[in-house]
């Protein structure tokens, strides 16, 4: 195997479609060339005090809050002609992320324990963004069904609905991430974080933008996050996006229609969860964060 190649996994669904992944330490990350090699690198990661890192599971709105945190970094409201994988911790080597210029909005979708313990010691800012998981297990099947690097055109819900379940995902569960993450945050209260939710961006940008500003100490007045919010809706994002970022470069991943900017809302779960899987979810839901003495709510 080429040192920047990666050896393939499978997810089995029970119709028989698979899903290729890489394999980290028993957990399943999305098969980018050089990925393990790159998490296995992760506790030699040098920080720099202030880098800013997005913690999110996936399809929570990492690529919405790396815009804005970037624009605002920037101090305007003007879409960011780069994408947020290049600061993205799974899909970027060490030596690039140290040639890039600070203040550096680092992103991942990893879980606390393998989280570069110099991030930690530095106490970087955190921000953390979290969805429904009901419409995050929706965006996370299209995502996986869209794009040609997975192989699960054929997938179907169902059966994707059961590997969520499960845990038989990428990072692993929803359940599992969200409470990692807050046992993380029990033990490092040192750790500057921000918690985003997904609901209340969709509901209020604007105040979302100002308190984002706030948390990074960064001197935006009124108009510009009121500017940032407008550019940064799920409209604009998707056209400005596609404007600034080389089509080339997304085709090698991405199926022609893949999008991204796929809807943006909140409920489609509506659309797609039946009521059995409705109510499995919600016992499952109930169970695991009560017992972790979370109390988040989900509608
Ligand atoms: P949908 O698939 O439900 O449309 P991530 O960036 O973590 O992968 O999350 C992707 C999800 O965030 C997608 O959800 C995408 O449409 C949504 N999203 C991206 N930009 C958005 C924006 N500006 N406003 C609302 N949702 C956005």
């Amino acid at each position: 195997m080429l040192a920047n190649d990666v050896q393939h996994h499978y997810i089995e669904d029970r119709d028989g479609n698979r899903i290729t992944e890489a394999m980290f330490q028993g957990r399943y990350y999305p098969a980018f060339p050089g990925v393990v090699e790159r998490l296995e690198r992760l506790p030699e990661l040098r920080a720099r005090g202030d880098d800013i890192v997005i913690c999110a599971y996936p399809k929570s709105g990492t690529h919405w809050t790396w815009e804005i945190v970037t624009m605002l970094m920037i101090g305007k409201a003007e879409t960011i002609p780069q994408e947020k994988t290049e600061q993205f911790l799974e899909n970027v080597d060490q030596e690039t992320l140290e040639s890039q210029p600070s203040p550096r909005v680092l992103n991942t979708h990893i879980l606390p324990d393998i989280y570069p313990p110099d991030l930690v010691r530095k106490k970087c800012k955190i921000l953390r963004i979290q969805r429904n998981p009901k419409d995050v297990m929706v965006s996370y099947y299209h995502h996986i069904k869209d794009r040609v690097m997975y192989g699960y055109e054929h997938g179907k819900w169902p059966a994707f609905f059961e590997l969520c379940m499960s845990g038989n995902v990428e990072y692993g569960s929803w359940f599992d991430y969200v409470i990692a993450w807050k046992k993380f945050e029990d033990e490092n209260p040192d750790v500057p974080i921000l918690h985003l939710q997904y609901e209340n961006m969709i509901k209020d940008l604007s105040t979302a933008v100002e308190k984002i500003a706030g948390f990074l100490n960064v001197t935006a007045d009124k108009s510009l996050c009121d500017a940032i919010a407008h550019a940064c809706t799920f409209d604009n994002m998707k056209q400005s996006k596609a404007e600034c970022y080389p089509k080339e470069k997304l085709e090698r991943w991405y199926k022609k229609e893949y999008n991204l900017y796929r809807k943006g809302i909140v409920g489609d779960w509506k659309n797609w969860f039946t009521d059995a899987q409705n109510e499995e979810f919600e016992k499952e839901f109930k169970r695991r964060l009560q017992e972790a003495g979370i109390s988040t709510k989900v509608e």
